[in-house]
């Protein structure tokens, strides 16, 4: 029997102390203010034990990690549409890389690069009624917890500066790969990355993607297909130009956000959340991945 409680601490320990930790992302500024030091891990098993160490309780921006959360959304309206909108190919590229998008005719090569997730937050935008609060209820809700907000900080602080993420928009716009307004979907979309939450939360939130589509409080969400899909998308796209590293180092679908946090899972097993906000070059929490692979290969516990 694993002493998964033990193991966690040992990660804990041993990454806690190491000297580099990496740059806090600072393109978007209000992320900036977050402290390199800070380190959490959450695991959740199915049926609901959990183990702990460090600032697990702790919200945070999870930035790319909603992308997951709103493509689980956006494929309960549109399932075949939606593919023809966006591919499913991993980029080779960072996640705002623009070059592609042009090469390609206005398709984003897969959902979780930021492009992609434009294009789904437009289907959300067109399919939701009160698109911003309606998505964030279906998060508190998959979630359990009526506590998580919006940063409204963090909307404003990446208003200012996502040039990046405009011309992305204006680039889809340009195709007639997008319904509505620009400005009305950005806004939607910079919302849904301003989310917090804690790695507890986050577990939460995932337990969805491992056990075949039905949340937390049992209600059933996707379809097993649907989840199938969602995994294998986090496989191949949820670390970028690092998706292979990940696959190599760790093994499990994941999913990464600029704000620290790592969302990683074994179908039918555990979820996995960590958050420590210093980045690497490729703009993956660096202990973040450390403390996966570690966990990984002291548990003997991959999808390989
Ligand atoms: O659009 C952006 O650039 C951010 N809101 C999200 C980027 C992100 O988290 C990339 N993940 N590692």
């Amino acid at each position: 029997m694993i002493d998964f409680q033990e193991v966690i601490n040992e990660i804990y320990s041993d990454l806690k102390t190491t000297k580099d930790k990496g740059t806090v992302a600072s393109y978007i500024p209000e992320l900036e203010k977050q402290s390199a030091s800070s380190f959490g891990i959450y695991l959740k098993h199915l049926g609901g034990k959990d183990y702990h160490a460090g600032d697990w309780d702790v919200a945070f921006s999870i930035q790319s990690i909603s992308k997951v959360l709103a493509l689980s959304k956006a494929i309960t309206f549109e399932n075949k549409n939606l593919w023809q909108r966006v591919d499913v190919e991993p980029s080779g590229n960072p996640f705002n890389h623009l070059s592609l998008l042009e090469q390609e005719n206005g398709i984003p090569r897969n959902p979780l690069i930021n492009a992609g997730a434009i294009v789904i937050a437009d289907i959300l935008v067109t399919h939701l009624k009160n698109p911003k609060e309606d998505f964030l209820n279906y998060v508190r809700e998959i979630t359990g917890d009526q506590t998580i907000d919006f940063n409204l900080k963090v909307v404003a602080s990446e208003k200012r500066t996502g040039f990046n993420n405009y011309a992305a928009a204006n680039l889809l716009k340009a195709y007639n790969n997008l319904d509505n307004d620009v400005e009305e979907v950005l806004d939607f979309y910079f919302h849904q990355c301003a989310i917090e939450m804690s790695c507890k939360q986050l577990a939460n939130a995932f337990y969805l993607f491992t056990h075949r589509g039905e949340c937390i409080n049992k209600t059933k969400h996707l379809t097993l297909n649907q989840v199938k899909r969602i995994n294998a998308i986090m496989l191949t796209c949820g670390f970028y130009d690092e998706a292979g590293e990940f696959a190599f180092e760790v093994g499990l679908p994941g999913k990464s956000g600029v704000g620290g946090g790592i969302v990683a899972l074994l179908p039918n097993d555990f979820v996995i959340v960590t958050w420590a906000p210093g980045l690497n070059e490729k703009g993956n929490s660096l202990i973040g991945m450390q403390a996966l692979e570690q966990f990984t290969t002291k548990t003997k516990r991959s999808i390989f």
